[in-house]
């Protein structure tokens, strides 16, 4: 076989394989996404929905990158160019997104993280990128991203030199627009979404709380109106017991923000760290309140955690 004709044997196929592969990323960010979603391997992340509780030493610097793909006339950027994070410490970020159309628009977003071995490592709490996202024409939002790196990323080897990794994200037209949520969430004057603080506390609270009997942490049925570390047989801190806070909203907004901040000696290990989740989550406790005001039987029927 002649050289030429050798390496066009190689060269075809390899050709044919990109235009493949490259045909199904641009096209079908759905497949890309629920393999790679998947797998967490080829430089995509994890989701995650709690912290990992500890911190290391090791920091490295996270790079933000955005692109909007052809077709979906909206502006979007990162609101940081870069952040320092330790290994394991949870960092909120902002990015903004502004529809610069006539017509409502529905964008989603697909994300990449270089280099590919820290990939596996990188977990988001909160994301614009979790769902198809639906933008007002000619409205404009800040949305928060809360992610942390993996401690062990310090312990591969593959990462040791990485000083810098950098999370892309391209927005791009929905190609499931039914299943979307609205912008508007983000914004200052939003109201509330308790059946969304439902969902993200069973995700991020019930490991510890439960509304009727005390487990890792106090229950938390009715919590808000009630004073601060006062369940009945529940060993609380002492510096919790003795914080004289009685449980709004606006406190208990400032708690889950960062408890040891806002109680310095008290002990739950969980911090929300954006508002709007914050906002939903707090809803939904006010709202078990109410159904706990109205009649016990209310209260029975109530999900349990
Ligand atoms: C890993 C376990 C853990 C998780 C997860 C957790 N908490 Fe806690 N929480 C605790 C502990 C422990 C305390 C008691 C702290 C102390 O005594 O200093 C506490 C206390 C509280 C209190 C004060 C209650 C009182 O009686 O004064 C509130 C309110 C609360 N948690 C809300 C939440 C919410 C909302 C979430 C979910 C976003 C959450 N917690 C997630 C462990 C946890």
């Amino acid at each position: 076989m002649q050289p030429g004709r050798k390496n066009a044997t190689v060269v075809i196929p390899c050709l044919i394989g990109l235009a493949v592969m490259t045909g199904l990323v641009a096209y079908s960010p759905v497949l890309y996404r629920v393999f790679c979603g998947a797998t967490g391997y080829g430089g995509t992340t994890q989701r995650a929905y709690t912290d990992p509780g500890t911190s290391s030493e090791r920091s490295v610097t996270v790079a933000f990158d955005a692109n909007v793909a052809p077709g979906l006339r909206w502006r979007f950027e990162p609101e940081q160019r870069s952040v320092q994070v330790h290994l394991g410490e949870q960092k909120l970020v902002f990015f903004s997104a502004e529809n610069l159309s006539d017509e409502a628009t529905i964008g989603h977003a697909t994300f990449n993280v270089t280099p590919e071995t820290s990939g596996i490592y990188f977990n988001k709490i909160q994301c614009f990128c979790f769902n198809e996202e639906r933008l007002d024409p000619h409205q404009k939002v800040d949305m928060p991203v809360v992610f942390y790196v993996d401690p062990a990323f310090g312990k591969d080897s593959d990462n040791e030199h990485v000083d810098t990794i950098t999370l892309s994200y391209t927005m791009g037209r929905s190609v499931s627009p039914s299943e979307a949520k609205n912008l508007s969430r983000f914004l200052a004057d939003a109201a509330p979404d308790a059946v969304h603080g439902q969902e993200l506390f069973s995700q991020r609270c019930s490991a510890c709380h439960a509304l009727d009997k005390n487990m890792t942490g106090p229950m938390l049925g009715g919590v808000v109106g009630r004073a601060a570390g006062s369940v009945a047989g529940y060993n609380y801190s002492p510096a919790l017991k003795s914080a004289h806070v009685s449980w709004s909203r606006d406190t208990l907004s400032d708690w889950l923000a960062g408890p040891q901040k806002f109680v310095p000696g008290s002990r739950m290990p969980v911090r929300v760290l954006d508002a709007p989740s914050r906002h939903d989550i707090i809803a939904y406790l006010e709202k078990l309140g109410e159904q706990h005001g109205v009649s016990a039987h209310a209260r029975a029927s109530a999900p349990e955690y």
